[in-house]
């Protein structure tokens, strides 16, 4: 609380990443984004403000957020050969492949635009990027269920544009649910960025080789799609709704999970650096009660999820190794709710944490001190020996 950084005290390994953009106290539960505790921006900012603060570090004036959005929705257009590239795959496809591989087709209408150290192509990037991810990720939703994509409507803010894109159909007029909206904007601002998490380290190692911007962003997507890190949302719909079909009590599967019986998870607990409960997971547990209760939805998979995060709370198994819900662990519920697929949930964590990669990346990229990329190796294999007749 003294504002001092954790260079003050000295004791920070070196070899860790130095950032500016966003401070975790895991043993106390703090996430704060440029300094902003996330409570407060999660109840009172917008997705384009808090990515606005991400990528240039301050609060924009209202005449910088409108031109921000403004610029964003001049770009949300695909080129209409790379719809086609949507054709190419199966519709069974998942929709993080359809992401990661069509930001990378993306890639390639902009070689000429993708210089790294021109800000002009790293601006420019960065509103295309913003633009067309969600638009992206709305046609690979329409593509699993056989149904035609729309045009983005500019008319709407970003999140309402989105919302469209997913659930409007050509035949008929579609009106944004404000419940809806606001949810999906709370939720979208709690993933907007999360300092050096494995999606986001990815992009700053891809970056640190010189690799554009889209490209990338492409790898962070294809970290992302692990079960252990953004799959996670999913993964946690499929452990309740498993644990539900199958009629065994929360208590047996707990049992399960603590015996370790062929390596099953309480999915959506747990974390790397939160060794108390994720600042951003009592959020979004706050908003699935009011979100559902509004949308007039009850669902027994939340009354399960909640049991069993009760369960887990008191259980000597998951307190002692620090066990708490993150972020994951109620999220699934909520888009639920809203109508998306489990499979469509991870890549709504992609489009929430879009700004944070992009504001990483250009943090990774503009800073001169920045080495490419390359893990240090305790070397643990064999001695050197001979090749059997070498001589
Ligand atoms: C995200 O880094 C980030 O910031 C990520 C993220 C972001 O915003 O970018 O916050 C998003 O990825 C959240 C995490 C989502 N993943 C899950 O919910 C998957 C389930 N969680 C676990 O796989 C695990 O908790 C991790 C991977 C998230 C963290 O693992 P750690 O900190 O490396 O812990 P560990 O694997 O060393 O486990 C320590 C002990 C082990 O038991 P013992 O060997 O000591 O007996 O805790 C156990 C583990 O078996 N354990 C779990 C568990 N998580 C850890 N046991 C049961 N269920 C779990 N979920």
């Amino acid at each position: 609380q003294t504002g001092h950084t954790a260079l003050d005290y000295g004791f920070v390994n070196t070899a860790a990443t130095k950032s500016a953009i966003t401070f975790i106290d895991g043993d106390a539960g703090i996430l704060r984004y440029r300094g902003y505790p996330i409570e407060q921006l999660a109840k009172n900012s917008t997705y384009l403000e808090v990515a606005w603060l991400l990528i240039y570090g301050e609060l924009p004036t209202s005449s910088q957020l409108e031109e921000f959005d403004n610029n964003i929705r001049r770009h949300t257009l695909l080129h209409e050969d790379l719809k086609r590239f949507f054709s190419a795959l199966p519709h069974t496809a998942h929709p993080m492949s359809v992401l990661s591989s069509a930001v990378s087709a993306l890639s390639t209408y902009y070689e000429n635009q993708s210089d790294p150290h021109n800000p002009e192509h790293v601006e420019l990037n960065t509103i295309r990027m913003l633009a067309k991810l969600p638009v992206i990720a709305a046609y690979a939703h329409k593509k699993s269920k056989g149904q035609a994509f729309l045009y983005p409507d500019n008319s709407l803010s970003f999140v309402d544009n989105f919302l469209k894109l997913n659930f409007g159909v050509l035949s008929e007029p579609y009106e944004v649910n404000p419940v809806m909206s606001r949810a999906l904007e709370r939720l979208l601002i709690l993933h907007e960025d999360h300092e050096q998490n494995a999606s986001t380290s990815t992009v700053r190692l891809v970056g640190s080789t010189g690799a554009n911007q889209f490209s990338s962003i492409s790898a962070g997507i294809s970290a992302l799609y692990g079960p252990l890190h953004g799959g996670a949302n999913e993964a946690v719909l499929d452990m309740l709704r498993q644990i539900r079909e199958s009629g065994e009590s929360v208590q047996r599967f707990v049992e399960r999970v603590k015996s370790k019986e062929d390596g099953v998870k309480l999915m959506g607990f747990g974390h790397r650096v939160y060794k108390n409960y994720d600042p951003r997971a009592r959020l979004v547990k706050e908003s699935a009660d009011e979100v559902l209760t509004e949308l007039g939805v009850s669902d027994p998979l939340l009354d399960l999820a909640k049991e069993l995060e009760e369960i887990a709370l008191h259980d000597d198994y998951f307190v002692e190794r620090r066990l708490y819900p993150n972020v994951d662990f109620y999220t699934g519920v909520i888009y639920k709710a809203m109508g998306f697929p489990t499979r469509m949930f991870t890549v709504l964590f992609a489009i929430g944490r879009l700004p944070g990669w992009l504001a990483q990346w250009r943090e990774a990229v503009s800073d001169p001190q920045t080495k490419i990329g390359r893990p240090q190796q305790l070397y643990i294999g064999a001695p050197r020996r001979d090749y059997p007749g070498a001589v």
